[in-house]
């Protein structure tokens, strides 16, 4: 909408700013009262006459082509766009750009770094990584869509003392041809055991800090026991990243810079910014109302943050990042908020271009889903039951598609993504596969359906000569698929601007919903002068549907 915003500002003031015009512009809530709205408040203040004058006047000198009227409302100028202009620029647009339409530059080339999922591989991939995941993914596709270079990290939570609990378990329960058969599973067994255990027994929680801190100091049997654990762990993560079509660039976690935390606590004291606490090493934030951010403690091990100062440093040396996300649920806030500013008491001009991107609780009949007791959900499961329920749906709408798997697959796991994504990512999410897979209301189902639909009808029509014959004309039903498609950049920059991947949801949604009612009113299929625009309409609608599911990390079949 902005281009077409640009026209009339142009013409509006040279006093004011482009920009600044296009902050005002609106878009009225009934098409009947125009495309866009023009206040004149503004204006009128530096005018020193009222906007319903200048209205008036302003309304009487715009000229475009794009325009067909200009009608006043009170202080608003409302503006209508020419439709059969437009519905061919647009079209021509989106065929032209295929799924370049809405991408832009203003990333510039420039790194962004997105540290997402990093799940803790003594605990299976619960619900609650799934989050993370999905939405650090769908910001790194967005970020790649507005020009940036991504980086994506996995910050794996390779240790810790619960390794300690885990060698422990092992130990005294484990089975190395169960763990090797069943890795997630036997693993959580093992912890969940070592939990309930060691309620009984205290003596337990002793003997597993003694083991971590035999593996910190490099003791053979816990490192080997370590490494083993992580490879395991790791190898069931990738299948889940490839069912879920998610890749990582590096997959540096925790343990990576155990070697580099000397050198973190070196310059910190340097810097004079260490202070003791009951015997630990802490960095002083009264200044900013925080409490002091643990950096060592009495018996010299280091803690979370310690890692993620030190991560932080190697990332700025390693990608000179223009931004660094971190996708992480919101009971971390504090966690972040420490980081940075401890990274900015250390003068890393750097450090404000670090964000924390918190997010909700996954919830399971209104409560919150949580590993410890083995309450866990485990998402392989999840996917599997997921993709069943899929296919008995597909099953049933359409008995005779051949790649039924195939097409299972991408509805199964897209509802899931979906049904993450639709909801401002703060907002907690209820848990309900039933629900995720309706091919009805807002999941990712319908929106998939809605492009197979379509890509259906393209079949049928056969080859199209779009560049030859598009003409804009087309029926008034079709208007508000246009406004939608004009919409699609836009939708982009804010979802970016936001680190919102559900403007890209919702506007999806509303896309399928006015071409499902479209498709409900009109023959597209019949042979009048309309037809070739309304076959470009499909089409387009087939590209940006398809477009943004990818964003948002899903697969558009065209078949369904
Ligand atoms: N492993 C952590 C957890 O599951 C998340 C790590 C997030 N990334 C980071 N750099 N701290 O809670």
């Amino acid at each position: 909408m902005k281009d077409y915003a640009t026209k009339i500002t142009e013409q509006i003031d040279n006093t004011l700013s482009v920009e600044e015009i296009e902050k005002q512009i609106e878009i009225p809530k009934y098409t009947s009262q125009g495309d866009l709205a023009f206040p004149c408040f503004v204006l009128a203040k530096k005018w020193q006459k009222s906007p319903q004058e200048i209205a008036t006047d302003l309304s009487e000198k715009l000229t475009d082509p794009l325009f067909c009227k200009f009608v006043v409302v009170g202080p608003y100028i409302n503006a209508f766009l020419h439709k059969e202009t437009i519905v061919k620029d647009v079209l021509a647009q989106v065929l032209k750009n295929g799924e370049n339409y809405g991408s832009w530059n203003f990333g510039n080339g420039k790194n962004v770094v997105v540290d997402f999922s990093s799940p803790n591989i003594a605990k299976p991939f619960s619900m609650g990584h799934l989050r993370s995941t999905v939405i650090g993914n769908s910001l790194a596709h967005i970020a790649e869509k507005c020009g940036y270079k991504v980086i994506r990290i996995n910050h794996l939570g390779d240790w810790g003392t619960q390794f300690g609990k885990l060698i422990v378990a092992y130990k005294l329960w484990g089975n190395v041809q169960q763990v090797k058969q069943n890795p997630l599973t036997e693993l959580l067994a093992l912890y969940v055991k070592f939990h309930t255990e060691a309620e009984k027994n205290t003596e337990l929680e002793k003997e597993a800090r003694l083991w971590f801190k035999k593996l910190e100091d490099g003791d053979e049997e816990a490192y080997h026991l370590w490494l083993w654990f992580r490879e395991e762990s790791l190898h069931e993560f990738t299948k889940i990243y490839d069912l879920l079509n998610v890749h990582f660039d590096s997959y540096h976690g925790e343990a990576f810079y155990n070697e580099q935390m000397n050198e973190t606590i070196k310059t910190l004291n340097a810097q004079k910014l260490l202070e003791y606490s009951d015997g630990a090493q802490v960095v002083n934030l009264g200044e900013f109302n925080l409490p002091p951010c643990l950096i060592q403690k009495s018996d010299g091990a280091t803690l979370y943050a310690t890692r993620d100062l030190t991560a932080a440093i190697y990332r700025y040396n390693q990608y000179q990042f223009d931004k660094a996300y971190y996708v992480v649920g919101q009971e971390q806030s504090l966690h972040f908020q420490q980081i940075i500013h401890v990274l900015e008491k250390m003068e890393y001009p750097w450090a404000n271009n670090i964000s924390h991107i918190p997010f909700g609780f996954i919830l399971k009949d209104g409560k919150k889903m949580s590993t410890r007791k083995g309450k866990v959900v485990l998402l392989e499961q999840v996917i599997e039951e997921a993709v069943m329920l899929a296919k008995q749906n597909i099953q049933e709408k359409n008995p005779n598609l051949l790649e039924k798997e195939e097409v299972a697959k991408m509805v199964g796991v897209g509802a899931i993504i979906f049904h993450d994504l639709k909801h401002e990512k703060q907002n907690n999410v209820e848990f309900s596969l039933e629900d995720m897979l309706k091919f009805e209301g807002n999941t990712g189902p319908y929106v998939q359906y809605t492009h197979a639909r379509a890509c259906s009808i393209l079949r049928k029509a056969g080859q199209v000569n779009f560049a030859k014959d598009l003409t804009g004309k087309i029926e008034e039903e079709s208007w508000m698929i246009i406004k939608q498609l004009i919409l699609f950049p836009s939708i982009i920059e804010k979802s970016f601007e936001r680190n919102e991947p559900s403007e890209v949801s919702k506007y999806l949604i509303q896309l399928a919903q006015d071409f499902n009612k479209y498709y409900a009113h009109i023959k597209i299929l019949h042979n009048d002068h309309y037809l070739v625009t309304r076959l470009a309409l499909v089409k387009s609608v087939t590209i940006v549907l398809e477009e943004g599911l990818r964003l948002l990390g899903m697969q558009a079949p065209e078949h369904m």
